[in-house]
């Protein structure tokens, strides 16, 4: 071997060695980042944030709503509206600030409904992201695979695509059922607790005992009505809807990030174990998920038909959708068409000056 061969010989030795520690370091590098990528495959955490916001929202509406009957029992009795004072002035105040007491209570309530509406709504939403970007995550798994595994990965994806779908439609189905039915009662109670502060503002009572308490007892008996109507049977269905619909939008996702997981681990390590032919049975991998999903809807389907069904046997004249309150009493099966002159006795008609004069 002479010293110009060696030389070379020693040259190729050093580049061979440099490009090996390059196809090291980038193979590494992008192991490297698949790993990190991997390791992103999960449900994002808004979607854990939107679940307690909602569920914090519910409970304060709950809370809200408690005991309703009792206190409304407790708060609107003779004496509590008029207190004993010989003074009237005193009297009329008190008598002012319990009236106001009871429509305060309604606003408060159409806001806990709103609220709970709005996180909801947001929660849904969130649901929707979390499913696409983890269908989006699948997107992006490492290229470079044998042809046979691109084409098994194409319909895997598909089958995920066509479940994100279905989800959508479904969570769609739930989130609109809940929000309208939060906001039709939203809008009773307020158009409610308006009704009350315009007789109050108005039609002037007649501060004697007998015209208070006719009065009195006309509002324990419209507001338990409309309370009780409103809010029984609806808001049981709104919560199960709700709880049915929370669980399984929690079981599903969990269980395809599980799966998308799955199978980065598979692609990542190449490994030839059965985690792998997860991908060669797409739909049987799914099928359980799309059962639940099914399930769902049918649970949906169910009670949302209900509740529209019960609302619809009474409804009259056309819906509403804007935001403004524009409530007519024949617009709620919950309000007395006419409300409030039709459920007032004649007695307690006499005793506002403002339907002296109209009558
Ligand atoms: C990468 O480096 C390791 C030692 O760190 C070595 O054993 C392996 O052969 C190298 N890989 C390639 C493809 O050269
Ligand atoms: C009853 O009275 C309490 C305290 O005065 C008040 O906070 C509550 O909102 C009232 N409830 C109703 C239903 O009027
Ligand atoms: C859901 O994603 C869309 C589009 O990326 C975004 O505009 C929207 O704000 C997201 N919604 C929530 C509740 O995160
Ligand atoms: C989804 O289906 C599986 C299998 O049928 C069942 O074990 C699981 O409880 C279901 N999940 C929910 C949230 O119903």
């Amino acid at each position: 071997m002479n010293w110009r061969s060696f030389i070379v010989t020693l040259i190729n030795c050093i580049v061979w060695s440099i490009q090996v520690i390059q196809l090291n370091g980038t193979g590494i590098k992008n192991l490297g980042r698949t790993r990190d990528s991997f390791r992103a495959v999960q449900v994002p955490q808004q979607f854990y944030d939107a679940i307690e916001q909602s569920d914090f929202s519910k409970h304060s509406l709950q809370n809200k709503l408690e005991h309703f009957l009792e206190k409304l029992q407790k708060n609107l009795t003779i004496s509590a509206v008029l207190s004993d004072s010989e003074d009237i002035v005193t009297s009329e105040r008190n008598y002012v600030y319990k009236m106001r007491e009871l429509s305060t209570f309604f606003y408060e309530a159409s806001f806990s409904f709103e609220q709970f509406s709005s996180d909801i709504q947001t929660f849904y939403e969130t649901s929707k992201n979390a499913s696409y970007a983890l269908l989006f995550k699948l997107r992006q798994v490492p290229t470079g695979q044998p042809t046979l595994v691109k084409a098994l990965l194409t319909n895997y994806f598909a089958e995920i695509e066509f479940f994100h779908v279905l989800f959508s439609e479904i969570i769609d189905d739930a989130m609109e059922y809940s929000t309208k039915s939060l906001k039709w009662i939203q809008e009773l109670f307020v158009y409610y607790a308006d009704t009350q502060n315009n007789i109050l503002e108005n039609w002037k009572l007649k501060t004697n005992l007998e015209c208070c308490k006719l009065y009195v007892n006309f509002l324990q008996d419209q507001s338990s009505q409309i309370f009780k109507c409103a809010t029984v049977d609806n808001l049981n269905i709104i919560y199960d809807v709700y709880s049915v619909t929370k669980l399984n939008i929690k079981y599903i996702l969990r269980q395809l990030e599980f799966r998308i997981q799955r199978l980065f681990n598979c692609l990542l390590y190449n490994s030839p174990n059965i985690q792998c032919k997860l991908l060669k049975r797409a739909e049987k991998d799914l099928k359980t998920l799309f059962r639940n999903l099914s399930e769902l809807d049918m649970f949906i389907d169910i009670k949302t038909k209900k509740g529209k069904a019960a609302a619809l046997r009474f409804r009259r004249g056309n819906t509403w959708n804007s935001n403004q309150i524009k409530l007519e009493p024949n617009q709620n099966y919950c309000l007395p068409i006419g409300f409030p002159n039709t459920q007032m006795s004649t007695d307690l008609k006499e005793c506002f000056y403002f339907l002296d004069n109209i009558v």
